[in-house]
């Protein structure tokens, strides 16, 4: 089982951006505790970052040649990225999206997701743990649908 992490704009500040609200976690601590998870689940892991909306784009389109599901969080794209929805959609894969901080808690234009709608599910607010607990869902339903 292969599964494709795919994290946007910012994400590779993690460590030093806006600790109080994202954790003091590194995008690597992150990548590192997901390819582990996976490999006790029995799935490997690939993590890819862009701070670039095409970039995302091109790389679901061709990371799903071999990937069976997403891991997305999106970033500050989750809230305004038709592209994003759109690749998602087109490759036809599982997506679980994801967010560190909770969103709903947040400022009003965060409330609405453009990927929400076509994901398996949703997990926001958890920290590191939101990666972590959507990869665990992500993996469940594909051993369910297989
Ligand atoms: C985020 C939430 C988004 O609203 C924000 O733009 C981010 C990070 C999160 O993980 O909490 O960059 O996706």
């Amino acid at each position: 089982m292969n599964v494709e992490v795919v994290h946007g704009p910012n994400l590779n500040l993690l460590g030093r951006r806006e600790p109080e609200v994202y954790g003091h976690a590194t995008l690597a601590e992150i990548d590192q505790a997901l390819e582990r998870l996976g490999r006790e689940l029995g799935a490997r892991v690939r993590c890819y970052q862009s701070n670039h909306e095409g970039a995302l784009v091109d790389r679901i389109q061709e990371a799903a040649a071999q990937a069976d599901g997403f891991v997305v969080n999106a970033a500050a794209y989750t809230h305004t990225s038709v592209a994003l929805r759109d690749a998602l959609a087109g490759v036809a894969r599982p997506y679980v999206e994801v967010h560190l901080s909770n969103v709903f808690a947040r400022e009003r234009f965060r409330h609405r997701s453009y990927l929400a709608a076509g994901a398996v599910g949703v997990v926001s607010g958890f920290g590191v743990d939101s990666y972590l607990l959507g990869l665990r869902g992500l993996i469940d339903h594909l051993k369910r649908s297989a």
